[in-house]
């Protein structure tokens, strides 16, 4: 259906924790399916919800997103991904239909190699290919991207129908969205993702500061601030633990964070089905 970059300039914000929770959400809550694309060389989504002994075999076996992007690159064929997507993955037991292209940490020797080549254009080609056909295969497509603004995740936030903005209430967190909006109006005319909104996480909730920086946002209409935050708890940083053991959906989001996920990507689902602002 849709393609979702999630992406701030600045590190820490909780891009991939909320890319996992809103993954799984969307899963149990709305049973859509979703691919996740993990497109940082940190790899924490990939192993936030699979065993390590588990990337570490997928990654050996080329099936990773550096893999597939690096043979794209070298041959400029449409290089098939089917095989670098990793099912079974996730620690809810009620998760169904959702899947990784798990990330590596030779992600930065591919952005060596498209620059030696001069080899964006490629890139970028190749992530269009990917994004459109797995667009016609699952509900969502959600790209974790690296901080910062690299080569890669350039392709990315270029390509992606949208984009979604963590941000930590706090002032560095705020200007990393602001670097992403100057970086947008560089270059309009490369085309861009529409903006889906600006995500609140690591809220605390007792916090009067946090509550004023949230209205501040929410004041900008031009953001498209998510009404809903995701609250700053002990449960939601434990859930990046990946488990062994399944467990459910209520035991890993109780309560607030559960409660902030499903209104959040309830509204997800909303804008996503609406045309893009302009
Ligand atoms: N809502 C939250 N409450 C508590 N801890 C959180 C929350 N969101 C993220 N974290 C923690 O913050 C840290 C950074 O999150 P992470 O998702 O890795 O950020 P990023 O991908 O933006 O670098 C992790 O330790 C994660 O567990
Ligand atoms: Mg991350």
């Amino acid at each position: 259906m849709t393609s979702i970059a999630i992406m701030n300039a600045k590190g820490g914000v909780g891009k991939s924790t909320l890319t996992m929770a809103i993954a799984e959400t969307l899963s149990v809550w709305h049973e859509k399916s979703v691919l996740l694309i993990d497109a940082d060389a940190q790899m924490n989504l990939s192993l936030m919800v699979m065993p390590p002994e588990k990337l570490n075999a997928a990654r050996h076996a080329g099936q990773s997103i550096a893999g597939w992007l690096s043979s794209c690159v070298v041959t400029f064929q449409r290089s098939d991904w089917h095989g670098c997507v990793i099912g079974d993955i996730s620690d809810v037991d009620d998760v169904t239909k959702m899947f990784i292209i798990p990330g590596d940490m030779d992600m930065t020797l591919v952005e060596r190699e498209i620059a030696a080549r001069g080899a964006l254009g490629r890139a970028r080609q190749s992530c269009r290919w990917l994004l459109d056909e797995a667009s016609q295969v699952v509900d969502f497509v959600l790209v974790d991207c690296a901080p910062g603004i690299s080569t890669v995740t350039e392709c990315w936030l270029r390509e992606c129908d949208w984009h979604l903005i963590p941000i930590k209430p706090d002032i560095l967190a705020v200007s990393g969205m602001e670097y992403l909006r100057l970086f947008r109006q560089r270059n309009p005319g490369l085309g861009f993702a529409s903006h889906l909104g600006v995500l609140v996480n690591m809220k605390d909730m007792r916090s009067p500061t946090d509550q004023m920086t949230h209205e501040f946002l929410s004041k900008d209409e031009s953001l498209r601030c998510f009404p809903a935050a995701i609250p700053l708890i002990q449960h939601i940083q434990k859930a990046a633990l990946f488990m062994k053991e399944k467990r459910s959906y209520q035991n890993k989001y109780p309560g607030d964070a559960g409660r902030a996920l499903r209104d959040v990507t309830a509204e997800m689902i909303r804008r996503v089905s609406e045309k893009p602002p302009a």
